[in-house]
């Protein structure tokens, strides 16, 4: 399997992906959106296979305003349903992560399920919060890893591009 940046040539098959991993919520304006991103803004890394699109994770980069240090946004991520638990939502991540860190990257922040995100290392982020103020019982899914035992990004709420100032990707 191959794990490599997507390309326009990607887009319907990455599209459809999306409509079977997220079959409860259409995530496909925002997916199209980022893909029409990728580059320096957004990192789009999918997984390959013969040819076959298995999974896709993004990563937004982004920081507190007024910070000089490098942050990056974690998501969608997802993987080919009749594929889960095969390591490739894992090994996105991995991927991701190698290449932000080769960059400077300081910090990942993820909203997500703290059971799956915590075995990367994330944990609850405590100084640099949600774009928007998040329901109270969602604190634990927002949070944050430090890449190369860098130090952290400033407190302060993350400073995301237009694509994601939307309050419905923040909240139920
Ligand atoms: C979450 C997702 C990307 C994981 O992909 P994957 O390729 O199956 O992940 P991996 O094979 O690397 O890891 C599988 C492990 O994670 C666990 N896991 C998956 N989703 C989990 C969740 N929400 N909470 C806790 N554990 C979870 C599996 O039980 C499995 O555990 P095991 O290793 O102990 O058997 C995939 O389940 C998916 O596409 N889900 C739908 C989309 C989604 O919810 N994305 C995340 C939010 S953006």
């Amino acid at each position: 399997m191959e794990f490599r940046e997507t390309t326009s040539q990607d887009r319907a098959a990455l599209l459809a992906l999306y409509l079977k991993a997220f079959p409860e919520e259409d995530l496909t304006a925002l997916a199209a959106e980022l893909l029409d991103r990728a580059g320096d803004e957004i990192l789009s890394l999918a997984a390959v296979e013969e040819g076959e699109m298995l999974g896709h994770v993004v990563f937004t980069r982004c920081a507190p305003q007024g910070d000089g240090r490098r942050g990056a946004l974690l998501g969608p991520l997802l993987a080919t349903p009749e594929r889960h638990g095969q390591g490739i939502g894992s090994a996105l991540v991995a991927a991701g992560h190698a290449r932000l860190d080769a960059e400077g990257v300081a910090e990942v922040l993820v909203l997500g399920d703290p059971d799956y995100y915590g075995r990367f290392g994330f944990a609850q982020s405590d100084r640099v919060t949600a774009p928007y103020p998040l329901p109270a019982d969602w604190a634990p899914a927002w949070q944050s890893l430090r890449l190369s035992d860098r130090e952290g990004l400033k407190p302060g709420p993350l400073d995301v591009p237009e694509v994601w100032r939307n309050p419905v990707y923040w909240g139920p």
